[in-house]
């Protein structure tokens, strides 16, 4: 009995399989290394001190796959190759709907070929759109999504929900992120962007380092309690330990499910500017500029759903998120090398 990882060598994905050793799994990985470091997954083998098979493999490779499962007897596939640059994703949306949505489906046709029917899937607070209220709960209206990448998980949620209702045997738990940040308290691990990052937390601890001159916070006349977003970021450790308690879950569950893995706390740019500095003993120099476009004021979720039915909850605060994130940059200045 094994979990198979897609993904397994990226941000979320190395956190995840080190829970999942821990928790007791039995793992294989693939990934294709498009937007990650082989030395990654060395790390993980390190800190859990076991090690597990790995499969340099795309998603859309078909037979690449069927080797996968010839080889082993994988129960259920924790799902999180793909491709997430909001920007790039307006820029190709052939790439991201070939990535994202044709690889997700040449995915369950091969699980379906090999009788492996569950998966937990990596979707995003993004399918919730522009319309919905904060706290966001997992019964809001999803599809008003503004960009490719967010229609991606929208179209995948909806495909994955149609396969529950078409063959009660699936079993489908989707994960509806919100900002994960952070990094293994160890700081071996972490978020290692190509180019300039385009998410706040990573911007952030690259200014720290003095590889940016400054923040540029993105409007300061939104109307939350300070002017800027409000996003509710989680610590992308608790986020792997969601993965494992939707493992659990979906071993013993059919059907489709969504839940929302947040804090359920909104933290502003500014918030969390400060709480960094304060932490770290790091200056993070910022200068207010226009808003970005397709930005909204306010995101953060009701984890009530995944308290009640998963067991889980985040035990890590903004602190914990700022610490690890400066670890592992402070550790890694150029990343995984
Ligand atoms: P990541 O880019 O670090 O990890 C994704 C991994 O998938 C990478 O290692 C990449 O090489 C691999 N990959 C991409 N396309 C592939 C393919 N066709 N075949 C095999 N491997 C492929 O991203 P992440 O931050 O770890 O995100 C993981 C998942 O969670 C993604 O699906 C992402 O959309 C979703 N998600 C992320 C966030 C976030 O803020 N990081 C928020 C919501 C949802
Ligand atoms: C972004 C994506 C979203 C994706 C999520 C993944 C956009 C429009 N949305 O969401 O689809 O699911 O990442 O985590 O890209 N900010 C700054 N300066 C910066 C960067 C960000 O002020 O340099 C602000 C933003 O305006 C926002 C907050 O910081 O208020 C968080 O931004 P970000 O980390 O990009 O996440 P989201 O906007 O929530």
């Amino acid at each position: 009995m094994a979990i198979l990882i897609t993904g397994g060598c990226g941000f979320i994905g190395s956190h995840t399989c080190l829970e999942m050793m821990s928790a007791g799994y039995d793992i294989v990985v693939m990934d294709n290394y498009y937007n990650s470091d082989p030395i990654a997954l060395e790390r993980v083998r390190a800190l859990a001190g076991r090690d597990f098979p790995f499969y340099e493999c795309d998603i859309r490779d078909a037979d690449g796959l069927r080797n996968i499962f010839e080889h082993h007897t994988i129960d259920a596939v924790i799902h999180f190759a793909g491709l997430k640059a909001v920007g790039e994703s307006v820029q190709k949306p052939l790439e991201y709907y070939d990535n994202n949505v044709g690889g997700t489906v040449t995915l369950c046709e091969v699980m379906a070929e090999y009788g492996c029917k569950r998966m937990i899937f990596s979707s995003s607070a993004t399918v919730y759109g522009m319309g919905n209220p904060s706290p966001l709960l997992e019964t809001y209206p999803t599809g008003a999504v503004t960009n490719p990448y967010g229609r991606t998980k929208y179209v995948i949620e909806e495909i994955l929900k149609d396969l529950c209702v078409s063959d009660p045997e699936w079993s489908v738990v989707l994960l509806r992120y919100f900002n994960p940040i952070g990094a293994h308290e160890s700081g071996q691990i972490g978020e290692n962007p190509n180019g300039i990052p385009n998410n706040l937390m990573p911007y952030v601890s690259q200014v720290a380092i003095g590889k940016r001159p400054f923040l540029s916070v993105f409007g300061d006349d939104y109307d939350t309690p300070d002017g800027t977003g409000v996003r509710d970021y989680i610590h992308v450790v608790d986020l792997a330990k969601g993965h494992v308690k939707a493992t659990d879950y979906a071993l013993e569950n059919a059907g489709a499910e969504v839940f929302n893995l947040g804090t359920g706390k909104g933290t502003s740019v500014l918030d969390l500017v400060k709480t960094f500095e304060k932490v770290n003993g790091v200056p993070v120099p910022y200068k207010v500029v226009a808003r970005r476009a397709g930005d909204i004021a306010t995101c953060y979720s009701d984890p009530t759903k995944a308290k009640e039915v998963l067991h889980w909850v985040a035990e890590k605060d903004l602190e914990d998120m700022c610490r690890d994130t400066w670890k592992w940059q402070s550790q890694n200045p150029d990343g995984f090398c």
